[in-house]
């Protein structure tokens, strides 16, 4: 079983998101024998926006690391993905990777019935974390709302949320909404036991 496990928060050894995908990782690792984890961090290892030199594949350089990406995705059963709230959406470098992995022909086609993800079978994981109180359907939610539509496009319906929000409010707060998301890791890792 293959899982792949990725990083956008831009904030390093305080990023929320990281800890709670490093969480999330070690307990799949925990209950699953055998495991293997292919790890990418954008915000280390960013992928270039998608500009049209990039969509001609212009530099073959690039085109190999977007192909890359996508095979990872594709081989996943299982992808861990830390989403930081930024400006209500995602960091620009996880909306980068989306760009190379939402690929027409690869996993999601147009038909005359419409849209058809070709990806399904897989399970989303994502860790969000958020500076300020949205909750569930918010108005103001670009993120969590944008990356369950993303992967049910591409035909993935079992995507997961393991959320700790408010963290700009104060220590308190920050430190109860971080105990509670690891507290929630268990649900989705009992199904894989
Ligand atoms: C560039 C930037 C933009 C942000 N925009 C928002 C926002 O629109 N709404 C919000 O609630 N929090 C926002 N925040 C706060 C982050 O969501 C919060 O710090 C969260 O913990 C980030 O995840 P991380 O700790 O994994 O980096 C923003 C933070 C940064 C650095």
């Amino acid at each position: 079983m293959k899982l792949l496990h990725v990083d956008s928060s831009a904030l390093g050894a305080n990023s929320v998101s990281r800890q709670l995908t490093a969480a999330i990782v070690a307990r799949w690792q925990d209950n699953v024998a055998g495991l293997e984890v292919i790890y990418r961090d954008l915000d280390n290892n960013p992928l270039p926006h998608l500009t049209g030199a990039v969509l001609a594949k212009a530099d073959p350089a690039v085109a190999a690391a977007g192909e890359q990406a996508l095979q990872e995705f594709l081989d996943a059963d299982v992808v861990v993905v830390g989403a930081p709230m930024y400006n209500f959406s995602v960091p620009s470098t996880l909306k980068a990777w989306i760009d190379r992995i939402a690929v027409a022909g690869r996993t999601f086609r147009y038909t005359e019935q419409g849209p058809q993800g070709l990806a399904g079978g897989k399970k989303i994981v994502v860790a969000s974390a958020r500076g300020s109180l949205h909750g569930d359907d918010a108005p103001t939610d670009f993120q969590e709302a944008y990356l369950r539509q993303v992967f049910g496009f591409l035909g993935i319906d079992d995507v997961g949320f393991v959320r700790a929000e408010g963290i700009g409010l104060g220590p308190q707060q920050r430190a109860e909404a971080i105990s509670g998301a690891l507290a929630a890791i268990a649900a989705p890792l009992r199904e894989a036991a």
